[in-house]
């Protein structure tokens, strides 16, 4: 049975490298892992110091890894859409309109991200999937996908029963009929992940910074999730200044803006443990070291797992 992780949060609280580090920590287990990541703005191959794709590649025996293109297969599907709506107009109307040149429908590129998933997650292959998402916005997005495109997707469908009774019109050609299957597909898909995401199967992990006003976010994310029926597994607190005891007496400049940095964390850590209560928290301190590259991550994800 495949295992699906989701790990979310806002930008640059460590994500990536969470990511990749439980994705060692899982393959050094002996299972086999799928890491995949939808961020644009790509950077698992830097963590593994190696050039990934669109296509998967082994990093480490056990261990996958690939850098979703989304936005290039909604780029896709809104041109094939659009040359199937132009043929309304030419044949229907006589008008010749790009409807949808320029433009993606919003949570497109989370639909071909949840299909990306579903497809590893169908394949077979892995033991454990891990999906690294894009900041939190996005990556909210597409847990709530399938209610914002829901309506969208309704309509493309409307619209296309309204011109079918049109002669020539929308989807009668076989490659109009594979358009049509594809958006059937594309909700059947969403409705599928939902589900997969509310099992047991799949886990949300939050990733987030010691400091007041992330913690709140990660609370009000927890809440709004909830309301979806999608629990959060795991909170990772990243970065924290760990207590460094007396050596905090320094009068060094640098030490003391350390420590009201640690001050500041442990003020953070409370407000944690009062508002996520019994959550499954994990504390992760900054480290001295970078974390990159296949010996660092693990260092890593001992920190975060152990
Ligand atoms: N505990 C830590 N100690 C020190 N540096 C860290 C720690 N965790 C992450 N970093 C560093 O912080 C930076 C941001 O981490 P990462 O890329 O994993 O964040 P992200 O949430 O994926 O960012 P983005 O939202 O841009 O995708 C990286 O340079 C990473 O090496
Ligand atoms: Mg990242």
């Amino acid at each position: 049975m495949t295992e699906l992780f989701l790990v979310t949060g806002k930008g640059g609280v460590g994500k990536s490298t969470t990511s990749a580090a439980t994705a060692l920590q899982q393959a050094d287990s002996g299972k086999k892992v799928l890491l995949m990541s939808s961020d644009p703005a790509h950077n698992i191959g830097d963590l593994f110091q190696c050039s990934l794709s669109d296509t998967e590649k082994e990093v480490i025996p056990n261990l996958w890894a690939l850098e979703m293109d989304a936005t290039q297969r909604a780029l896709t599907f809104m041109n094939s859409l659009n040359e199937a709506f132009k043929s309304i107009f030419k044949k229907g109307v006589g008008l010749d309109v790009d409807l949808f040149n320029d433009m993606i429908f919003p949570g497109l590129d989370e639909i071909f991200f949840c299909q990306t998933v579903l497809e590893e997650f169908d394949s077979g292959k892995w033991d454990v999937i891990i999906a690294d998402t894009p900041p939190s916005g996005q990556a909210l997005r597409a847990l709530t996908t399938p209610d914002i495109v829901g309506a969208w997707l309704s309509r493309v469908v409307a619209l296309k029963r309204k011109f079918e009774v049109m002669k020539g019109a929308i989807f009668k050609k076989k490659t109009d009929k594979e358009m049509e299957n594809m958006v059937e597909k594309m909700r059947s898909d969403i409705t599928r992940f939902k589900t997969i995401m509310t099992s047991n199967q799949s886990q949300i992990i939050l990733v987030t910074i010691p400091e007041k006003l992330s913690i709140m976010e990660t609370h009000r994310t927890v809440e709004y999730l909830k309301k979806l029926n999608l629990e959060v597994w795991g909170i990772i607190v990243n970065r924290i200044v760990p207590d460094f005891g007396e050596e905090w007496d320094s009068e060094l400049s640098s030490v003391q803006l350390l420590h009201s940095q640690h001050q500041v964390h442990t003020e953070s850590l409370k407000l944690a443990a009062s508002i996520l209560g019994n959550m499954n928290v994990r504390q992760v301190p900054m480290v001295a070291y970078e974390p990159v590259g296949i010996n660092n991550l693990r260092l890593f994800s001992r920190l975060i797992w152990s």
